[in-house]
């Protein structure tokens, strides 16, 4: 056996990077490693869903009007419960929440540090048995320590984030997250349950030839990004289109892949939905985080994502992250079709 190709564990290297971070008290490490933790426990209720019944409906809707499904109650009455027990953070944000929790305990209270999540993402997805995923996003609290946090602490520009990353539950379970310094990503070892690092300091490529993004709503888009899909699917030699369309459903399962293998994913506005769907600020933010930290870009086809100022905790914003080549060709289009449509031009 070669004892020097011994695998890294996420909480040794969590350990190890310890020392780039300014404020190297550990308290941001241990908060990782309850996410770790939390993720874990999550992975098996995901892998025996199908076994016992939590899968389905749980009935209530979510504060987005959704309905909710039993796994998801699971995962963020978990990743709560386990952020309050840590005692890491002051308090937590989630996508199954109306408003945030402050935990009221002395040493949660003195934490520096907040976390907003989307604790299952691709719900839609549980019952048959396709990818789903968590995404996290920590920041440093803005109130003053010993005191109950307060929505300023949720309410910051994704520019300030300190760590973000995401948990996919797919063929394997993976955690990938960032501190802002590179992208690093981690497989579950189910047999000795661990997260080993799998994939260091990962960089999307810069040329996408995937898109991916749900064109059942083509007509619902603006023409700029109705153009852009009319483009993807155009033959053309040079930028080996037309690109291949791919899109499950689950956020964090198609950023994974187009992280990975190169590509861009959208959530542009509809009629129906002049925001999109996407959080701003434990959806966008986080993926957006890692996006860039691999190289990439994530716009609302204007602005960064990382550079837009909150205003409340469930905000949407349209969304295109992925591979340079494709996010500014998306942006150009939908700029050049909105100028056009303001000096009257006819499609
Ligand atoms: P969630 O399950 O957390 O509500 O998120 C689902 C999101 C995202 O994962 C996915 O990309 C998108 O919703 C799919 O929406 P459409 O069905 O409208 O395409
Ligand atoms: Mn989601
Ligand atoms: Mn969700």
């Amino acid at each position: 056996m070669n004892f020097n190709n011994k695998m890294t564990t996420l909480e040794e290297f969590i350990i190890q990077r310890q020392l780039d971070f300014p404020f190297a008290s550990g308290e941001l490490s241990n908060l990782l490693r309850d996410i770790g933790f939390a993720a874990k426990v999550v992975h098996r209720e995901v892998n025996k869903a199908g076994l016992v019944d939590i899968l389905g409906n749980f009935g209530a809707m979510n504060v987005q009007g959704e309905e909710v499904k039993k796994l998801d109650v699971y995962a963020n009455e978990h990743f709560i419960a386990s952020l309050r027990a840590g005692r890491e953070c002051c308090g937590v944000a989630s996508e199954e929440n109306d408003d945030f929790i402050a935990f009221t305990d002395a040493n949660s209270r003195n934490s520096h540090y907040v976390v907003l999540m989307d604790p299952l993402d691709g719900s839609s997805n549980i019952d048959v048995n396709v990818s789903i995923g968590t995404i996290f996003s920590i920041y440093r609290r803005r109130s003053k320590q010993g005191d109950l946090a307060r929505s300023e602490d949720f309410l910051q520009r994704g520019t300030e984030q300190v760590a973000a990353g995401y948990v996919i539950y797919g063929s394997s379970t993976m955690l990938v997250y960032t501190t802002g310094k590179g992208v690093n990503g981690f497989t579950l070892d189910p047999s000795i349950g661990e997260f080993c690092l799998s994939n260091t300091n990962i960089r999307t490529p810069e040329l996408g030839k995937v898109y991916s993004v749900n064109q059942g709503y083509y007509s619902k888009f603006p023409e700029g990004i109705r153009r852009f899909i009319d483009f993807c699917v155009e033959d053309d030699d040079a930028t080996k289109r037309p690109w291949s369309m791919r899109y499950i459903g689950s956020m964090v399962a198609d950023i994974h892949r187009n992280l990975i293998k190169g590509g861009m994913f959208m959530y542009p506005p509809t009629t129906d939905a002049p925001n999109g769907k996407l959080r701003l600020l434990y959806e966008c933010n986080p993926i957006a985080f890692i996006v860039e930290q691999a190289g990439g870009m994530a716009t609302d086809g204007y602005r960064r994502i990382l550079d837009i100022e909150p205003t409340e905790l469930h905000q949407r914003s349209p969304v295109y992250l992925g591979s340079r080549n494709q996010v500014e060709k998306a942006s150009e289009f939908l700029q050049t079709y909105e100028a056009r449509a303001k000096v009257g031009v006819k499609a």
